[in-house]
């Protein structure tokens, strides 16, 4: 049975029975809001819980804007936090800030940060049900999990035995930490393609390899996943020569072309055109980066249902069934 944390920080903080309820949970929410259904109850009609979304020091679009429509859908009532314009200017504690939120009766808070593992202080004193929209270099959970679901509902029928090369700044990309410790669960290996400057050498994880060659790993793979360049956690400035690694890690539709691969190509978003992917290959329909963003909707719509409801203490509480979303 289903059981979820209070703090949802790392893929780690669930298991298998979590994340293949969320998988089934998603797609029944994506037929039910394609369908145009109206007048479904959702959970948070029946419950005066508040949710904050709560992003420091951090830009976003896509992350904030799904997370902010999963709750609309939901019908949610939720608070936006400004940390650029809050008291933590003045010198409040996060702690703090966490407190008067709950004070105001805010039951579950969305949270991102520059920092990596900026939740873990708050694991086991939790001030209320926290989830990592992305930690700094450490995790991005909803984003591996909405990456999943598009995967078994675009490209593969039996994840078990296929490759996804991810490409690129895997050492400072918190997608692909989440990636590498969820895909291997379902059999699936992962490649991690780049520089030496931009692999992970420390952590070796069951169904992890490495690869230095992009060509090597585009002819192995089942699917390419792209990351941006994260130049804003390079401590040094002289990490990357940009044309020598668009040369060798960027990936043209032309090359894939002449590869004789043309395989789905994903993106967390943001791209850089003509970095990490070139303009024909982001247009083209190997790139699936928009229904991955579709995708996200629905899948934090079932995050955040089943971090509300689907605890150890009331682990019954949610049937499930289509209508209570
Ligand atoms: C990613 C992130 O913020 O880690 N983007 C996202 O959440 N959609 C990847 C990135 O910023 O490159």
């Amino acid at each position: 049975m289903a059981s979820f944390p209070t703090v949802f920080e790392t893929i780690n903080d669930i298991g298998m029975p979590e994340i293949n309820w969320l998988l089934k949970r998603t797609k029944e929410i994506k037929s039910l809001i394609k369908s145009d259904s109206l007048g479904f109850q959702t959970f948070f009609q029946t419950t005066n819980k508040i949710v904050a979304c709560t992003f420091f020091e951090e830009h976003s679009t896509r992350t904030k804007l799904s997370f902010t429509r999963a709750l609309q859908l939901l019908g949610a009532k939720f608070i936006n936090f400004d940390s650029g314009t809050s008291s933590l200017k003045k010198g409040e504690s996060l702690r703090e800030t966490f407190l008067t939120l709950k004070a105001m009766g805010v039951n579950i808070c969305i949270f991102r940060c520059p920092q990596s593992e900026g939740l873990s202080p708050f694991k086991h004193k939790a001030p209320f049900k926290l989830i990592n929209a992305g930690d700094g270099m450490n995790e991005h959970p909803t984003q591996a999990l909405l990456d999943l679901f598009t995967m078994t509902e675009e490209n593969f029928d039996q994840l078990e035995g296929k490759t996804v090369a991810i490409v690129g700044d895997c050492l400072h990309s918190r997608v692909s930490h989440s990636l590498s410790r969820l895909l291997p669960q379902f059999g699936m290996k992962v490649l991690l393609v780049g520089p030496e400057e931009f692999l992970p050498v420390s952590e070796q994880l069951p169904g992890v390899e490495f690869c230095r060659d992009r060509d090597e790993a585009i002819k192995k793979c089942d699917l390419l996943y792209l990351l941006r360049i994260q130049t804003e956690r390079h401590r040094r400035s002289d990490l990357l020569e940009i044309d020598s690694y668009i040369e060798r890690y960027g990936v043209t539709l032309d090359h894939l072309k002449k590869l004789g691969r043309e395989i789905p190509l994903y993106s967390p978003g943001p791209a850089n055109i003509g970095v990490e992917i070139d303009e024909a290959a982001i247009s083209s329909n190997l790139f699936v980066g928009h229904r991955q963003v579709e995708n996200g909707v629905y899948m934090r719509m079932a995050i955040i249902e089943a971090m509300c409801s689907l605890n150890k203490e009331n682990v019954n509480e949610l049937p499930g069934g289509i209508r209570t979303i």
